[in-house]
């Protein structure tokens, strides 16, 4: 076993942003699992660092999804964030933050990507200026909606108070509009595998149903505009 493991590990803990946490890893990683995660060329492989990440700091990573789920799968910015957004943890929804939330996201990600690939870690790849702008304009135009408190409707309702309670626990609340009465079971289904998923608590069916209700109420008219 390779006795730089540890200190690898702990250079990429630093890169990628866990520094509070590395006085913790020997505690985590007892003698003899580190070398688990080094690859045949004595480094620590990609994939080791991503389950290392996802054990350590599960909570703060974004839940990874199919590419086939991605909007738009076919296109540059798709191909992008499955070429540059799955290098450290699962591929990002770009539901997960709205269009003002974005640029500062991608601004923290891409410095960890120049750090590291500057320095030749982990085989860490950054996207050029060009790539970049093209993969924060895809983020931005498949963003969350978010709701207009000022004037949303509803909200004081049980299932305006349910939906509000709900669906703001992991990304800004959404505005209804964003989608037609038909399009909304799914995605509050999709909604639901997210919560068990990330660990959330899950509503009752009761709950659910109420709050789809308060979706189709508000969502968007087919045949108009928005996405
Ligand atoms: C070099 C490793 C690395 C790469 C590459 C990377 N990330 Fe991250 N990402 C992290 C780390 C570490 C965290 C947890 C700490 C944090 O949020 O800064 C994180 C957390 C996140 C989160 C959850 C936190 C939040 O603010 O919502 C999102 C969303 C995210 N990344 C999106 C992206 C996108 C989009 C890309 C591609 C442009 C990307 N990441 C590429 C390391 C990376
Ligand atoms: C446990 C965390 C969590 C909760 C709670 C949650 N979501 Fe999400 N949501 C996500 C994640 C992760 C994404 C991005 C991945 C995806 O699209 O599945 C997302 C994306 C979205 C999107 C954008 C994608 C699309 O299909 O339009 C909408 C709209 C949305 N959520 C609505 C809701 C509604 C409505 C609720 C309440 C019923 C809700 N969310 C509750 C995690 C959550």
């Amino acid at each position: 076993m390779n006795q730089r493991g540890p200190l690898i590990a702990g250079l990429v803990l630093i890169a990628v942003g866990l520094v509070g946490l590395v006085g913790l890893y020997p505690l985590l990683m007892p003698q003899g699992t580190g070398g688990m995660m080094m690859g045949t060329d004595g480094m620590m492989g990609r994939g080791g660092m991503k389950r290392m990440m996802q054990d350590m700091m599960g909570n703060m990573l974004p839940l990874g999804i199919n590419p086939a789920a991605l909007p738009q799968p076919h296109s540059e910015g798709a191909r992008l964030m499955q070429h540059y957004c799955t290098q450290c943890h699962g591929l990002p929804g770009p539901g997960l933050h709205t269009a003002a939330e974005w640029p500062a996201v991608v601004a923290r990600m891409a410095a960890r990507e120049r750090m590291m690939s500057d320095q030749d870690m982990m085989g860490i790849q950054a996207p050029s200026a060009k790539e970049l702008a093209t993969l924060l304009a895809y983020l931005q135009k498949h963003a969350q909606v978010p709701l207009d408190k000022a004037t949303a409707r509803g909200l004081d309702t049980p299932a305006g108070r349910a939906f509000s309670a709900t669906c703001s626990q992991c990304h800004a609340l959404p505005d209804p509009v964003q989608h037609t009465a038909a399009d909304w079971p799914a995605v509050v289904l999709r909604m639901r595998r997210n919560m068990v998923a990330m660990g959330k608590p899950v509503p009752s069916q009761s709950t659910l149903d109420a709050i789809g209700t308060y979706l189709q109420k508000y969502a968007k008219q087919p045949g108009k505009g928005g996405s």
